[in-house]
């Protein structure tokens, strides 16, 4: 069975905090990142989006609607004009002081709580193409971008947009993840396997569905020279199996729980 096939992680398993610890504080805030620090995480995930002066922000959507007092498109705000949203309140109203946070501070503030913190940074809006070249910017400015391969770098990369990652590639070495959902991790591996598939994905990162399918692509794209970061699992029992099939990272929105995971394996 697949369960046979344990333990084939190529380095230690990552708990990476999804939006933070989105389960319990509002997203892309500080009180997630906070808390998902306290829970031990190894990486922080963030969502990326460009505002209109072009600086790069924290959130998920590409509008402001779902997760402020605000609305509108997140790239006709300039950052000012975030700072005064009150981006908490639509999860509690004790989050009401909850702002928007800026790329940058996001990096400076756990950096300088522990330098080993990393970062898993998904660019959501690459049809604008900008985004890419302010994230060199910003990591260049920071010594970021030369930190290590996948397994150790300060930042990894992820899109579900192939082209960004390439972008990505053609403008530094950062390591990348390409993110998926509906496309089958079978018709991927055949993808790689044919010798057509890219050089510039260094892991595949399925939702944890498409594992659930198709078990063995995990050995699979280990064989093929590619980590597996999967998505978003939030239950001890899915984590369990995930963990004994041998994936290298899962993002979750509650990391205490694949921290229990991790330390019980
Ligand atoms: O980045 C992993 C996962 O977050 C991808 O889906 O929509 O939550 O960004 P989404
Ligand atoms: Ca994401």
């Amino acid at each position: 069975t697949a369960l046979a096939q344990i333990d084939t992680a190529l380095g230690p398993q990552l708990n990476i905090g999804h939006r933070g610890a989105s389960a319990y504080a509002p997203e892309h805030t500080f009180y997630a990142y906070d808390l998902a620090m306290e829970m031990d995480v190894d990486m922080l995930e963030c969502d990326l989006f460009l505002t209109k002066d072009e600086v790069l922000i924290c959130i998920h959507d590409s509008t402001v609607d779902r997760t402020s007092d605000g609305s509108g498109r997140v790239q006709d705000f300039t950052l000012d004009e975030l700072r005064a949203l009150d981006f908490g309140s639509w999860f509690g109203i004790k989050f009401s002081s909850a702002k928007i946070v800026p790329f940058e501070e996001q990096l400076d503030c756990y950096l300088d709580h522990n330098p080993l913190m990393r970062f898993h940074v998904e660019t959501k809006d690459s049809a604008q193409g900008r985004a890419e070249a302010v994230l060199v910017e910003v990591l260049a400015r920071k010594g970021l971008l030369d930190t290590g391969d996948i397994q150790t770098s300060t930042i990894v990369m992820q899109s579900f947009d192939a082209s960004s990652l390439k972008r990505i590639k053609q403008l530094s070495e950062l390591p990348t993840a390409f993110l998926f959902a509906r496309r089958t991790s079978f018709e991927l591996l055949q993808w790689v396997a044919s010798g057509n598939g890219p050089d510039y994905i260094d892991a595949f990162a399925p939702n944890s569905a498409a594992i659930f399918n198709d078990p063995t692509s995990v050995q699979r794209f280990h064989a093929n020279g590619h980590d597996v970061h999967t998505w978003t699992v939030n239950e001890r029992t899915q984590m369990d199996y995930l963990l004994a099939l041998g994936v290298d990272a899962i993002f979750t929105n509650n990391p205490d729980i694949l921290r229990a995971a991790i330390d019980d394996k």
